[in-house]
This record gives C-alpha cells, sequence and structure tokens, in this order.
C-alpha cells in the first residue's frame, strides 16, 4: 500500500461534538424561529450538496411555513481538507427563486468563499429576499465577509464529520457530529 492511501478510522473512536440530540434540538429550534420570521408566507430551500442535504431534510420538518426545496452543487474540497478558492456551479436550481423567499441552507459556513459565491448567484434570480442557514459556523477561518443568518452551532477550527459531513466522502450517515482527528485529516 502507498503511503497516500486514506485511512477512515471508525467514527465511534472520534469525539463527539455535538450528539444527536443536542442537533435535533438546536434543529427544532431553528425551524420554529424561521417559522415565526416567515409566518404566513412560503420558502424555498436552497440545500448545497451533498453536505447539506441531512440538515435540510431535518430543517424542512422542523419548519411549519409553507416551503419547497432545491438542492445546487459545487465544487467541493474532494479529499484535501483546505479550500483551493476556487468555487464552480456544478447543478443549478430545477425551479425558478424570481419573486420568492429564499434561505440557502449549508453545512458550514468555514472560509466563506462557496457561500458568497452562491449568495451572488441565487441574488442575480432576484429572489424577494436571501438568507443562509447553516448547521456550523467556523468563524475564525473566514476569508470573505459573510454571516449566516440562522446558524445552529458555531465551532472552533477543527474538522468534523457526521450529520451529512464527509472525509472523502466517508461518515455522511454517522447520526452525529464528531471531530475528525487531525492527525489522520493532516497527513
Ligand atoms: P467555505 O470554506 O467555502 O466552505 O466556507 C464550506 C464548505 O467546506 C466544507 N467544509 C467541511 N466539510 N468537515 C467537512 O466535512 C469540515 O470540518 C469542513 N469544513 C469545511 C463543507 O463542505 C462546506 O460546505
Ligand atoms: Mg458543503
Amino acid at each position: 500500500m502507498s503511503s497516500s492511501t486514506p485511512v477512515f478510522p471508525p467514527a465511534a473512536e472520534m469525539e463527539i461534538l455535538f450528539s444527536k440530540q443536542q442537533i435535533a434540538d438546536r434543529t427544532r429550534e431553528i425551524g420554529a424561529q424561521i417559522s415565526a420570521d416567515y409566518k404566513g408566507q412560503s420558502i424555498v430551500l436552497i440545500g448545497v450538496l451533498k453536505g447539506a442535504a441531512i440538515f435540510l431534510a431535518d430543517l424542512a420538518r422542523a419548519i411549519q411555513v409553507d416551503n419547497t426545496f432545491d438542492f445546487v452543487a459545487v465544487s467541493s474540497y474532494g479529499r484535501a481538507r483546505v479550500s483551493s478558492g476556487a468555487v464552480k456551479l456544478i447543478k443549478d436550481i430545477d425551479n425558478p427563486i424570481e419573486g420568492k423567499h429564499v434561505i440557502i441552507v449549508e453545512d458550514i459556513l468555514d472560509t466563506g468563499l462557496t457561500l458568497s459565491y452562491l449568495r451572488g448567484l441565487m441574488l442575480q434570480h432576484k429572489p424577494a429576499s436571501l438568507k443562509i442557514a447553516t448547521c456550523l459556523d467556523k468563524p475564525e477561518r473566514r476569508l470573505v465577509p459573510i454571516e449566516a443568518d440562522y446558524i445552529a452551532f458555531k465551532i472552533p477550527n477543527q474538522f468534523v464529520i457526521g450529520y451529512g459531513m464527509d472525509y472523502a466522502e466517508r461518515y455522511r450517515g454517522v447520526e452525529d457530529i464528531r471531530i475528525f482527528p487531525a492527525e489522520v485529516a493532516g497527513h
């Protein structure tokens, strides 16, 4: 085996940052907040594939106002843990959002490059309003000024997996959010 073969330690050995229960509680709180903020209106949730798929699924069910959802996909980190800075759209929205109340749903707001790119792109479609909901926020890592309107948890600069988030496509189905060992991520 070459030294570049990825190592995938069992998730059960990794420290839990947020438990399944903590995530469920926060998602319900954000759902209630969104429901209050958009009372009597319809919203479109736009999930960023693939990381935000699970958060979006839970959030959509925690929102009491009329909602539909769509997905976009952008070029990702792949197996590397550091962003190249280049963001590219791989999959656009399926339905028009002009005049609609839109919330972009992300797994992590990290450097901010992905969400600033997506926000600019979505604004070109002339939505009635545009907000951002993110499961995690790593404010320390920001390279461009952008903030989310709804944040489940702020975290320090640690690489995490689970609840939709991956390391080399693994661990997305892990139910809680765990800290991926830095010594493995950094190899
Ligand atoms: P930027 O840096 O553009 O990127 O804000 C946000 C995207 O980076 C990915 N990302 C992570 N993915 N664990 C992951 O599984 C992490 O700790 C992590 N930090 C950033 C993520 O895809 C997010 O959408
Ligand atoms: Mg992502």
